[in-house]
C-alpha cells in the first residue's frame, strides 16, 4: 500500500446506469459505503473504513473504479498528491467523464490534455510507464475549466486495456446495427482487438441484421450466424464470402451439427438471460469455444439482483476468466467475455 489510505471511492458507469450501480454497489458492500457526490456518468462514495488502492468495487455497472484523490485543477495538484502517496511510477489515462453511447468522443482535445499532465508529472520526476503496477485515472469533466477527477487503482487482469474502457472506435457507415461497436468495445476491452483473428471461425447466436457478423468479417472470421431474421446484404455479400446463415430459432440448433471448435462464440439474442443461458451451455457442452462474448439482456428490474447468478453460471461452462462489465455500447445490458 502506498501512502495513507483515503476515505472517498470512485465509479464511472454508462449514461442512465447509475442508479443500477449505486443499488449494485449497496448490494455488494452494505454500509461500508455510503454514496457522496453523483454527476452523470460519475458517482463517489465515503468508505468507513480504511482501504486501499487495491480495493475493488466488483461491480459490472462500473466500468472503471478505485480510489478517489478528489477533483484536481492543475497538473501539480495532481503531482503533489502522487507525491504525497509516495508514488513514483504510474499508467496515465486520460478519458471523458461523459462517454456517448455511440463513442463519438472527441480525443485529440483529450491527447493534448494527456500531454499537459504527462508533461508536468515527468517534471516532478513521476515516471510515465503503460505496464505500472497503479493506473492513475483522470476523469476530465465537460465544463470549461477542464477541472478533472483523479482516481488510483491498483491493476488487475479484467481491467479494461483502454482509458475508461473506452475505445477510439465509431459505427462505420457499412455496419447495419450497433451490434458492431459492442463486439469491438468487447474485443478492445480484453485486448483482443489485437490478436490475429484471419481464418478463425467464429459462431454469432442472434446475428441479424449483422453489425457484429461484419466486424468479424471484417477482421478475417470466418461466421456462422444463427437467426430467425433477415441479414443485411453487406454481410451476405462480403468479399471474403465468409459468411453462412443458419435461418432457426436457437433451440432448434443442433450444435453436434456445428464444426468441433470455434475461436469466438458471440450471443446477443434478445430473450432473457434465464431462457438463453442453458442453451448457451448446451452448446458449449457439445463444441471447444476458446472466448465468448454475452450480452446479458437486463430488461426486467429483478435481473440486475440476479447478475452474480448469471455470471457464476457462466463460469459452469465457459473458459476462464470470467469477466462482466457494462460497456459504453451496451444499453439495458451487461457484457460478459470469457477466455484469455
Ligand atoms: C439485438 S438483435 C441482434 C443484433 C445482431 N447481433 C447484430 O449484430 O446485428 C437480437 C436478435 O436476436 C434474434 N432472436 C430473438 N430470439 C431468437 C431465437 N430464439 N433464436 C434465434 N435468434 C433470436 C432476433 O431475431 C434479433 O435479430
Amino acid at each position: 500500500m502506498s501512502g495513507s489510505p483515503s476515505p472517498f471511492l470512485f465509479a464511472c458507469c454508462r449514461e442512465g446506469s447509475e442508479t443500477s450501480l449505486k443499488n449494485d454497489v449497496l448490494r455488494r458492500h452494505g454500509t461500508l459505503l455510503t454514496p457522496a457526490f453523483m454527476r452523470p456518468q460519475f458517482i463517489t462514495w465515503k468508505v468507513r473504513s480504511p482501504i486501499d488502492e487495491s480495493f475493488d468495487l466488483a461491480s459490472p455497472f462500473a466500468r472503471v473504479s478505485g480510489l478517489s484523490l478528489g477533483q484536481c485543477k492543475t497538473g501539480e495538484e495532481m503531482a503533489t498528491r502522487l507525491i504525497e502517496r509516495s508514488l513514483r511510477r504510474v499508467c496515465l489515462h486520460v478519458f471523458p467523464r461523459v462517454a456517448p453511447e455511440d463513442a463519438d468522443i472527441d480525443w485529440q482535445s483529450l491527447d493534448s490534455i494527456r500531454n499537459h499532465i504527462a508533461s508536468v508529472l515527468q517534471n516532478h520526476g513521476i515516471k510515465l510507464d503503460e505496464g505500472a503496477e497503479h493506473v492513475l485515472n483522470l476523469v476530465v469533466d465537460d465544463n470549461p475549466n477542464a477541472l478533472f477527477f483523479a482516481g488510483l487503482r491498483k491493476r488487475r487482469a479484467e481491467d479494461p486495456q483502454t482509458p475508461g474502457g473506452l475505445p477510439c472506435l465509431s459505427i462505420p457507415g457499412h455496419a447495419p446495427s450497433r451490434a458492431w461497436l459492442k463486439v469491438e468495445q468487447a474485443l478492445g476491452w480484453r485486448g483482443w482487438d489485437k490478436l490475429d483473428l484471419r481464418g478463425l471461425s467464429a459462431l454469432d447466436l442472434g446475428c441479424a441484421p449483422g453489425g457484429a457478423s461484419l466486424a468479424l468479417l471484417d477482421r478475417g472470421m470466418k461466421v456462422i450466424g444463427v437467426d430467425t431474421g433477415d441479414m443485411d446484404e453487406v454481410v451476405l455479400r462480403h468479399d471474403a464470402g465468409g459468411f453462412r446463415h443458419l435461418r432457426m430459432p436457437l433451440s432448434r440448433l443442433n450444435a453436434t451439427k456445428l464444426p468441433s471448435a470455434f475461436a469466438l462464440l458471440l450471443c446477443d439474442i434478445n430473450l432473457a438471460p434465464p431462457e438463453v443461458l442453458p442453451h448457451i451451455a448446451r452448446i458449449c457442452d457439445s463444441i471447444q469455444v476458446e472466448r465468448l462474448i454475452l450480452t446479458l439482456k437486463m430488461n426486467q428490474p429483478i435481473f440486475e439482483k440476479r447478475l452474480d447468478e448469471f455470471v457464476n453460471f457462466i463460469r459452469s461452462f465457459a473458459p476462464s476468466p470470467v469477466v462482466a462489465t457494462q460497456l459504453a455500447a451496451n444499453r439495458k445490458e451487461v457484457c460478459v467475455m470469457a477466455g484469455r
